[in-house]
């Protein structure tokens, strides 16, 4: 089982969820955030010197799949959130341990 963690732009969100919807994804978990990239969200310069930080809002997508489903998976997030512009976000794939469902105890590939 792998974990996809995918940042992107909250106007994208429907887009993707229906892309993945086809796809057959059983479940998937959705937080908004904030966060910023390489333009840190955007840069200004005070006073000479001084700069701000401003955080962005995004969301995260975060879905535990089996690993033959990560690759088609990816392509359609990156498809669907794709803008061509800065801040369109990214995609960080982790290996998952271990998962329960907890109402029926079922472990690993099944419970996800
Ligand atoms: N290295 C990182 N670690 C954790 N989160 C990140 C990282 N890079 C980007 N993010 C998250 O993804 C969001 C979008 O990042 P963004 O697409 O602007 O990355 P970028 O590297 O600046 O690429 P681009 O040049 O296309 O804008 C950020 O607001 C942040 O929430
Ligand atoms: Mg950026």
């Amino acid at each position: 089982m792998k974990l996809i963690i995918a940042i992107i732009k909250p106007f994208k969100l429907e887009e993707a969820k229906e892309a993945l919807s086809q796809l057959g994804i059983q479940g998937m978990t959705v937080t908004e955030v904030k966060g910023f990239g390489r333009q840190k969200g955007h840069t200004e310069i005070y006073r000479g010197s001084e700069y701000t930080v401003d955080f962005l809002p995004k969301i995260k997508l975060e879905i535990v799949l089996p690993d033959d489903r990560v690759e088609a998976t990816t392509a359609a997030i990156v498809r669907t959130a794709k803008t061509g512009k800065i801040g369109d976000g990214k995609v960080f794939i982790f290996h998952v341990e271990e998962a329960v469902r907890i109402r029926t105890e079922e472990r690993g590939a099944q419970a996800v």
